[in-house]
């Protein structure tokens, strides 16, 4: 490993001993194991194996942004399985809402044969509604989550999401109805808890109550906004090293190299990604042989970096011209029969053209306006994102030649920051910086764009 790579953080909030780590509550060892319920199905790893074919690469459920269209660019580019975004089990099963619906596999295309594995993601705290929910999309998905992460405000009020990791009683309810009565496997997605004792405990419940896959992000609840933070790799860690059914692990994933310190790190069978995967769909291929210039996989510069500041190719992995994947997307938008939700497309474009429009504040008001206009097709879309790719291509022709060491920095936080051409992660500020340097309305994360940012 380079000295560089050294030097960027492992994030460990918690160190405490492993072995302590298996003592879990006496009234949970009480419970007897849940049966494999009347319909039989695989369960663990037969069903991680058999069903979903061993994916180490993982689309995260992502409101808004986890769509088809998106789904679709994402597997093109490596991605193994995908969750749909959360969608709430009451609002899913009312007829009278169906139009509204995220996931619409009427229109033949959604959990269909291009689009599987899938997991669909419910919110819910009613066992019933949720099963009323999970059998409408039983035909068309390979297990439905329950979402226990979401840290949003509403999820307080309405008791669901990270809100219900108080309610224990429930959870184990609402996973136990679906195991049971459900012919497709139930998979449980949750934040940790800030002692890494309670996160196992809570992490065997889950498999007990007939979770076949655990999804352990290594934030809590409150690590959210401007706290967000480093996820704890350790817990993940202590939650695989606690069950026997397959554990994904999430947080933290920015670059290519980043998959294999996370599995290393915590023994999980496979990564999910969100914001990584947003802003760099590529973000689970390596990068291309040095001699390729195959395009549109990497811009050519990008593709000889290896020996930056000590940097390994291998850590960086393959970033396409963003403008070429926001294309892809819109293709994909524009050709399929399910509809893609204007606040979905705003939302990818800005996330992907992010490092071209965090530079030129022109740029940013002409997507904006497009924002603003809400055109009924997505033709203005693709004619700016043209035109942008246009003015990348000449930078990029522009760089040729010169020394990579001159077209990749390392930013403050430590990591690299690459041309503004292809597609890179957002990297926040650490939540002392974020103290330190205030957004101003000068900030480029303000106004216009900061609301398509997490
Ligand atoms: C735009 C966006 C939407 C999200 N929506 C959901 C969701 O619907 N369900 C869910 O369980 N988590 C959701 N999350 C959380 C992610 O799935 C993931 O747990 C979190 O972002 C940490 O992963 P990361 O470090 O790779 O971003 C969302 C995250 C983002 C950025």
């Amino acid at each position: 490993m380079s000295s560089l790579l050294d030097k960027i953080p492992l994030p460990s909030v918690s160190r405490r001993a492993v072995q302590a780590l298996s003592e879990t509550t006496p009234l949970l060892n009480a419970i007897p194991p849940v049966l494999a319920g009347p319909r039989r199905k695989l369960g663990g790893y037969d069903f991680y194996r058999q069903v979903l074919g061993s994916p180490r690469y993982v689309v995260a459920p992502m409101v808004d942004h986890s769509e088809l269209a998106w789904r679709k660019l994402s597997r093109r580019y490596g991605a193994q399985l995908a969750y749909t975004p959360m969608m709430s089990a009451e609002m899913y099963a009312d007829p009278k809402k169906a139009g509204q619906r995220y996931f619409q596999p009427i229109f033949g295309e959604e959990g269909g044969p291009e689009d599987r594995p899938l997991i669909v993601q419910f919110w819910a705290n009613n066992p019933k509604r949720l099963l009323r929910a999970a059998r409408l999309v039983e035909p068309y998905c390979d297990a439905v989550d329950l979402n226990l992460g979401c840290p949003v405000a509403t999820a307080r009020e309405g008791l669901y999401g990270s809100y219900l990791q108080d309610e224990w009683d429930l959870i184990f309810e609402l996973i136990d109805t679906l195991h049971l009565n459900l012919s497709i496997p139930v998979t449980a997605k949750f934040r940790v808890f800030p002692s890494v004792e309670k996160t196992v405990a809570y992490a065997k419940m889950l498999e007990r109550a007939g979770a076949q896959i655990l999804t352990c992000h290594g934030r809590t609840r409150n690590q959210i906004g401007e706290n967000t933070g480093l996820a704890d790799w350790d817990k993940i860690r202590a939650v695989k090293e606690a069950v026997s059914v397959p554990v994904f692990a999430n947080g933290n994933v920015l670059f290519h190299g980043d998959i294999e310190r996370l599995l290393a790190a915590t023994g999980a069978d496979a990564v999910m990604s969100a914001e990584g995967n947003l802003y760099n769909p590529a973000l689970f291929l390596p990068a291309p042989p040095t001699t390729s210039n195959e395009a549109p996989l990497i811009s050519s510069p990008t593709s000889s970096i290896s020996s930056v500041s000590g940097l390994p190719s291998s850590y960086l992995g393959a970033h396409p011209r963003h403008t070429v994947l926001a294309l892809e997307y819109l293709e994909f938008v524009k050709t399929q029969r399910t509809p893609t939700s204007h606040t979905s497309v705003v939302g990818h474009l800005f996330k992907l053209l992010l490092p071209a429009l965090a530079r030129d504040a022109g740029l940013r008001s002409q997507l904006g306006d497009l924002v603003l206009r809400r055109t009924a097709t997505y033709e203005p879309h693709e004619k700016f994102v043209r035109e942008l790719d246009e003015r990348m291509q000449r930078d990029e022709k522009a760089a040729e030649g010169q020394r990579p060491e001159a077209l990749v920095t390392i930013g403050p936080t430590g990591l690299p920051v690459l041309p503004h051409w292809v597609a890179q992660p957002y990297i926040r500020p650490p939540p002392i910086d974020a103290k330190l340097f205030p957004k101003t309305p000068q900030s480029p994360h303000v106004t216009g764009l900061q609301r398509w940012l997490p």
